[in-house]
């Protein structure tokens, strides 16, 4: 009864020029291991759940890549959003779907441009969140040991006591600002929400219903249309009426019976170029380099350019330098933050 349902649907704008609204992250490369990050994500599953068990949530500009990528899946478990509506609505699209097929089903739900370096224990962690959900009417989430004060995660307070490894939520705080990250960190008392869910069909259907209601109504109506013929026009229907909501915003944070799995495998979440440098292999000068390049007096960078072009660069510390399809990006690594506002100028210039 286990079943894993990826979301690939984010366009990935922090990791541009790489990452681009015609080729998103998740499907590229991304550390050069020969497999993309989507096929990775599917890669980890081996194991956990048979093939026909896995469905992918995408924009429908991304179906015939995902098939590539993934010739094991049948078009049927690519399940294709007209238009984005951020992850609550994706994760309602898919679980409305599976509960049709499978009403005792127990599922797991992963983005797909994690990084996760510890597969083993990564696989042990999932089995030990699908055994203590399977029964029981329970959310839970993967909580990871915060290592600096992001804002950009979700954070996790939990009841500490007990030697059970699925402890129970206290508070679960979606994207705070700096300075409640600083005193969460702090406190020691919180784990990032790495964005990984499992539960058991029913419980992910009674949280809809209760704090998402509306997004509830909108897809239990259209679940007699699952496998059938009319699946694409109810679900164009369903998205023009849906708003733009976050599992965590919408549902994780409201929700009373929240637990956590405190885990360690490894996890990076390549949200940025930053926390791309963060996990590659540095050179002696700090520096990440992939790409054809000539360094000079040049230090703690990250430069990943065409392999035809030869770059030569002098004298810089702490830069971005990439190079991706016709765009090229210079970007001190501490204003990252800017990226996003680069990505609407190009747009704007066309
Ligand atoms: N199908 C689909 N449709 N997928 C989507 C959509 C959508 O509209 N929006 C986002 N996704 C996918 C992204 O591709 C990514 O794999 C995943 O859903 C999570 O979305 P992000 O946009 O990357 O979320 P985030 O990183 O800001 O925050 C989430 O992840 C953090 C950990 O990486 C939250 O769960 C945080 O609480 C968490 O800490
Ligand atoms: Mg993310």
């Amino acid at each position: 009864h286990t079943y894993v349902i990826i979301m690939a649907g984010g366009v990935g704008t922090r990791f541009w020029p790489f990452s681009r609204t015609s080729y998103p992250k998740q499907f590229h490369d991304v550390l050069g291991t020969g497999r993309t990050l989507l096929q990775q994500t599917a890669d980890r599953f081996n194991g956990i759940c048979p093939p026909e068990n896995i469905f992918i949530v995408t924009s429908s500009l991304y179906r015939d890549l995902c098939l590539q990528q993934l010739p094991q899946l049948h078009s049927d478990q690519v399940l294709c959003e007209p238009v984005a509506r951020n992850t609550a609505p994706c994760i309602a699209y898919a679980c409305y779907k599976i509960a049709q097929r499978d009403p005792e089903a127990n599922v797991v739900v992963a983005p797909a441009d994690h990084i996760i370096l510890k597969e083993e224990e990564f696989q042990r962690t999932i089995k030990t969140a699908l055994d203590a959900t399977q029964n029981r009417d329970i959310l839970v989430t993967l909580g990871i040991q915060p290592s600096r004060p992001d804002t950009g995660y979700g954070y996790i307070q939990y009841v500490p006591e007990g030697d059970e490894p699925v402890k129970k939520v206290k508070t679960f705080t979606e994207k705070p600002n700096l300075e409640l990250a600083r005193q969460f960190v702090d406190s020691g008392e919180f784990v990032w929400n790495a964005g990984i869910f499992v539960w058991n069909i029913q419980a992910i259907i009674k949280a809809f219903k209760a704090y998402l209601p509306e997004t509830a109504e909108i897809f239990e109506e259209g679940a007699a249309d699952y496998y059938q013929d009319s699946e694409a026009r109810f679900i164009d229907k369903a998205y023009s009426l849906c708003g733009s909501v976050s599992i965590d915003n919408g549902v994780m944070e409201k929700a009373d019976n929240v637990y956590v799995v405190l885990s360690d495998f490894g996890w990076s979440d390549l949200g940025t170029w930053k926390s791309l440098y963060e996990v590659s292999d540095k050179n002696h000068d700090l520096n990440v380099v992939d790409g054809h390049v000539l360094l000079y007096d040049t230090k703690n960078c990250i430069i990943k350019t065409p392999k035809e072009r030869l770059v030569a660069i002098n004298g810089l510390d702490g830069y971005i330098v990439a190079e991706y399809d016709n765009v090229l990006m210079i970007c001190r690594k501490e204003d990252e933050q800017k990226v996003k506002a680069f990505v609407a100028d190009a747009k704007e210039r066309g």
